[in-house]
């Protein structure tokens, strides 16, 4: 396959992009429709053999580091040594946007390539392993988006399959949407939050009376959206991202700190909600045309950190081979 990782020997280099959920986060764990895109901000590893595993030169910051050991200990061979992993990354942390998927990724392709290489549906099986590993929850979404490119769909759509992923439970069928072509705002609240405390919580709140209803409902606005995304029908997004975030803010998936950042935004946004996680991290937002600037201006002005993005069309992949 032409867009597998080629075997490349050490040192090298690694990256992956971050990610951006338009609809579908939480209900994707239950196996209901998502809809991502990988977006261009990277976050890179360098990778080269070194007598122990080590992050940024330190030993004990790589054994705490739970998903480089979760990599380390399902991919990777001691009886070759260590790896020194050096990450530089553009992904806000804890943020929503992907850093811990985009790190899986890389590091699971670094190190897969050094022993072989690896197809690419492989690769996104392995970077899905190694994030639930060591998040203990959650689905391929995130980890899907980093390693395929450009928008992905989740059960649903009807672009080719790029991979079927399961957990012996649920499975979570992976296709390609073509890429609108659209810029997007992303911007952090500033309030770090933990991927796996915020589907749990979720997870309580959905086993309330009126659970499986609000499913069905995150269900129908991601079908929904991913139909218009595919059709280019931008006019329905706003107002689909808006029912959204309203779905997620029932689930209590929302912050002061995101509301004040849409509420910022709203009067040059055709829409906007949480994305990823939630309960802080980060909100994204189609903007009405020409108002990025200003769009950048507002968030700023509400103490959060707006970037304006377009789809990554690249996954992850090796940058010292070229690919
Ligand atoms: C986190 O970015 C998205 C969630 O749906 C969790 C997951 O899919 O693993 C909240």
């Amino acid at each position: 396959m032409s867009d597998a990782i080629p075997l490349a020997p050490m040192p090298l280099a690694a990256r992956a992009p971050g990610k951006c959920i338009l609809f579908g986060e939480h209900s994707v764990v239950h196996g209901g429709p998502e809809l991502l895109l990988a977006i261009d901000l990277y976050l890179q590893v360098g990778m080269s053999g070194a007598p122990e595993f080590q992050l940024a030169g330190d030993a004990a910051a790589a054994r705490a580091h739970p998903y480089l050991n979760e990599a380390r200990r399902m991919y990777w061979d001691e009886a070759y040594g260590g790896v020194e992993v050096e990450p530089v990354s553009r992904i806000p942390r804890a943020a929503g946007l992907g850093s811990s998927a985009a790190f899986c990724a890389a590091v699971v392709c670094g190190l897969s390539a050094a022993r072989g290489g690896v197809e690419r549906s492989l690769l996104a099986e392995r970077s899905f392993a190694v994030e639930r590993a060591a998040q203990g929850v959650g689905s391929p979404g995130d980890t899907s988006a980093v390693v395929g490119g450009g928008y992905v769909a989740i059960n649903a759509g009807a672009g080719a399959i790029l991979w079927e992923l399961t957990d012996g439970e649920r499975s979570w069928r992976v296709r390609r949407v073509v890429d609108p072509g659209w810029l997007w705002l992303v911007a952090y609240s500033g309030v770090p939050r933990s991927t796996a405390e915020a589907v749990r919580s979720v997870n309580r709140r959905l086993q309330a009376p009126d659970g499986a209803e609000l499913l069905a409902k995150f269900a129908e606005v991601a079908t929904l959206g991913i139909e218009a995304v595919a059709a280019e029908r931008r006019e329905q997004i706003g107002p689909l991202l808006d029912e959204n975030h309203r779905l997620l803010r029932e689930v209590g998936v929302s912050h002061p700190r995101i509301e004040t950042l849409i509420d910022a935004i709203r009067p040059i946004a055709e829409g906007a909600k949480v994305t990823g996680a939630g309960a802080g991290g980060s909100i994204v937002a189609l903007l009405r045309p020409g108002h990025e600037v200003d769009a950048l201006r507002r968030t700023r002005a509400v103490g959060g950190r707006g970037y304006i993005v377009r789809a990554s069309p690249n996954g992850a992949r090796l940058v010292t081979s070229g690919r």
